[in-house]
């Protein structure tokens, strides 16, 4: 039986008062979650705050990325472990925007996704294609290339202790989202492969979809056999729309 999680990524937003503000309500809807999941991404910067804001409460900490390195010697970074110490219980990798941005191979993600799990923490590995991948029939290949390259380097098992979240690219922060089949027919694709090497594995995982989710969308997504949640970007700096999308999420029945 997987657990719907509803993340929410904040990006590169927030001030200590507006965060204070956006957790508390939050909180004042927290006894609603029912058997949701939630966890927010706040930039590095403001894990410790947060942390402190939900400890006696329902609400995760993930952070938004870690570096592929151990403590030492790499001015700017921050580690899995130091997001564990500050009271982070996942992390993403591989979000579009690192590496289109700054260049993250499938390479630097599979390091990545092993330092977060040396930290004790569960990485949400994020996988998707561009609009130029699905017009050329590509969507299938990137997405499962982006998956083997952590599969084969940590094996099936490593996934026990992690989340995917297929986002793509063309529908992060552009309004367009993918349709429900659509989407489905993608965390299906990564079900069957996770399966084909290990069955029980495959059924427990849980995969995310993100992409311009929204209150307006959000229920027909969670409908979907394969969708066990959502990664939300923008509208997870808006208290309604947020607590809008949790709840849609415990509607959407516990498998
Ligand atoms: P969006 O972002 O909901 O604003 O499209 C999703 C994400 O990048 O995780």
């Amino acid at each position: 039986m997987r657990r719907k999680l509803v993340a929410g990524n904040w990006k590169m937003h927030g001030r200590q008062a507006a965060n204070e503000a956006l957790i508390g309500g939050l909180r004042a809807g927290e006894r609603d979650f029912g058997d949701v999941d939630v966890w927010v991404a706040p930039p590095a910067v403001y894990v410790g705050q947060i942390a402190g804001l939900v400890e006696d409460g329902a609400i995760g900490v993930l952070g938004q990325n870690a570096a592929a390195v151990d403590d030492g010697a790499f001015t700017g970074e921050v580690s899995a472990a130091m997001l564990a110490d500050m009271g982070c219980c996942a992390v993403l990798v591989g979000h579009s925007e690192r590496r289109s941005l700054f260049g993250e191979s499938d390479a630097v993600v599979a390091e990545k996704f092993g330092r977060i799990q040396a930290a004790g923490l569960v990485p949400v590995l994020c996988v998707g294609e561009t609009l130029a991948e699905r017009e050329a029939g590509q969507t299938e290949g990137v997405v499962l290339r982006q998956l083997l390259a952590v599969v084969e380097r940590f094996g099936v098992l490593s996934l026990r202790s992690a989340v995917v979240a297929y986002e793509p690219v063309w529908a992060i922060g552009t309004g367009l989202t993918a349709e429900p089949d659509q989407a489905q027919q993608v965390h299906e694709v990564i079900r069957a492969e996770v399966s084909s090497r290990d069955a029980v594995v495959a059924s427990d995982l849980r995969i995310l979809y993100g992409g311009s989710v929204k209150a307006a969308n959000a229920s027909a997504l969670f409908a979907m056999p394969d969708i066990d949640g959502a990664l939300v970007g923008g509208a997870s700096l808006k208290v309604d729309e947020f607590v809008a999308i949790i709840r849609s999420a415990g509607e959407g029945s516990v498998r």
